[in-house]
């Protein structure tokens, strides 16, 4: 057994925890949106055609954003395809993901699913084949009143109320040679900036992410984010972080280690846009979106490759259905760990993506839907982290990695909500053999009353849920914690993430 200390404080404010950190992605992707969440023959489809068993576990999920259409998809995408009737709607190439997009849903569709789950929309416009002008349109479409074109076209669809969508992606992942409109910093910055200038005539309040580089590992990483700010500081709110973690090789003390990664991609693009502000003697800040982020390596892009038979162009192929582990939840949980971390500079974030492609939520064809490892600590973070994230101070042994050198065993955030009393602490115990004892030093807040504790861990760390059997991982009550006087104990297992509550009395 190894033992750690920690002690939170609510002087030691990080920053208040902005609800859109517990956003997702839904990509026409696979089967993320066609018999994922709109499955019209599915015994639980609404009047629209929608899955209302996804729509539960959405909503239980607690997702506050959902970044729409793509991913590598929108790169090739026209979004007038997916608007007006249904029988007028084109079948198109997938260029992205070598699919065919029926484009029975679209835009007005999505928007109406999201209302029914709770949740905001973030649209990602095309700057792949498409430009500034096709920003606009779906910008008029999407937003105004106006007695023009486009706004009458949503009204004679059926959409009279705008939906009024505040956060909008200027493209995605521009950097990568896989991209359609695959561009140098310089091509891009170009291209966003006067995106964005000319999206503000239309609506200077807008929130605008310009995209950052599509992983820390690209060449041109920090380059990037240096020429596209430089160029854009004034135009943009948000430059995006795009990260998938792996197992390399087998490594997993590396792998279990993956937020500091995430922690050193955070740090250094924060870093870069000071910089910037500095240069420009900027009053404004920008902030990140991390728009993508989950972990990813079963299937990668070999899936894609199985179907380029270039008379084969499958509608909604089953691509990218990772099947996650505990092991794999544990990072998910430490990366969420990350995020609140950062809290003060990152204002937005996406679990890629929802349902069935890299997801928290798997679905089957006229049968069950089911809760992946990965859907309970970030329905459980996204419930209990209200208020302001705090700093910890972490006294842990540490374990070595083949990829960060010495990393400590155990990780933790705390959050504090001011309006209840209430404080959450978050904690992974990274090491693969050993369980620990943690002491939470909590003599810095008021009167605690309830202390509870639960824990996703399990002694197979590979374990998972399937459709053969859908329940076979789910946190459990952490019977270990106790508190006296001051200080709250806990047992961790190995591969494990917890969340501690301490209700104010
Ligand atoms: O989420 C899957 C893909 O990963 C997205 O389409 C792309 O943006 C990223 O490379």
């Amino acid at each position: 057994m190894l033992h750690s200390r920690l002690t939170i404080d609510p002087a030691a404010a990080i920053g208040p925890i902005d609800r859109r950190l517990f956003g997702s992605f839904v990509e026409h992707l696979g089967r993320c949106v066609y018999d994922g969440i709109y499955e019209p023959t599915h015994a639980t489809a609404d009047e629209e055609g929608f899955r209302t068993d996804v729509m539960d576990l959405v909503r239980e999920l607690g997702v506050s954003t959902i970044r729409y259409p793509g991913g590598n998809f929108v790169s090739g995408y026209r979004w007038e395809d997916g608007v007006g009737p249904r029988e007028d709607r084109p079948r198109r190439l997938d260029l992205a993901w070598h699919s065919t997009e029926t484009n029975e849903i679209g835009l007005d569709e999505f928007a109406s699913w999201l209302e029914k789950v709770g949740s905001e929309l973030m649209y990602a416009v095309n700057l792949g084949t498409r430009g500034i002008q096709d920003a606009l349109d779906v910008l008029e479409y999407a937003n105004l009143r106006t007695d023009t074109a486009f706004a009458r076209q949503r009204v004679a669809n059926g959409r009279p109320e705008p939906h009024d969508i505040r956060m909008w992606c200027l493209g995605n992942e521009m950097d990568g040679p896989w991209q359609l409109g695959y561009s140098t910093a310089e091509e891009y910055a170009r291209i966003a900036g006067q995106t964005a200038r000319a999206m503000r005539q239309i609506d200077p309040d807008l929130e605008l992410v310009v995209c950052g580089s599509s992983g820390a590992q690209m060449p041109t990483f920090g380059e990037w984010e240096r020429v596209v700010l430089e160029r854009t500081y004034d135009e943009v709110d948000y430059i995006s972080c795009h990260a998938y973690y792996e197992p390399i090789d087998g490594d997993l003390g590396s792998f279990l280690a993956s937020a500091v990664n995430m922690d050193g991609f955070i740090e250094s693009v924060v870093s870069t846009a000071d910089h910037v502000k500095a240069l420009r003697r900027s009053d404004k800040t920008i902030k990140i979106s991390f728009d993508e982020w989950n972990v990813w390596y079963q299937s990668r892009y070999n899936d894609v490759d199985k179907i380029t038979d270039v008379d084969t162009w499958p509608v909604a192929p089953r691509l990218l259905e990772d099947s996650y582990s505990v092991m794999d939840a544990v990072v998910v949980g430490s990366l969420l760990i990350s995020l609140l971390r950062h809290a003060d500079r990152v204002t937005s974030a996406s679990l890629a993506q929802l349902v069935n492609v890299i997801a928290p939520i798997m679905t089957e064809p006229g049968g069950p839907s089911w809760r992946q490892t990965t859907f309970f600590p970030f329905s459980l973070t996204s419930r209990l982290a209200r208020g302001q994230a705090l700093r910890v101070t972490l006294d842990s042994p540490t374990y070595d990695t083949a990829v960060f050198g010495a990393v400590p065993v155990v990780d933790a955030v705390a959050t504090h909500d001011e309006a209840t009393g209430d404080v959450s602490v978050f904690l992974v115990n990274r090491s693969l053999t050993e369980e620990v004892e943690l002491s939470v030093d909590i003599s810095a807040f008021g009167a605690i009353d309830a202390v509870s504790g639960t824990t996703l861990a399990d002694p197979d760390v590979h374990a998972a849920n399937t459709l053969a059997e859908p329940e076979r991982v789910a946190p459990a009550e952490n019977t270990s914690v106790r508190r006296e006087g001051s200080t709250v104990t806990i047992t961790l297992p190995p591969v494990s993430w917890s969340a501690v509550t301490l209700g104010a009395a």
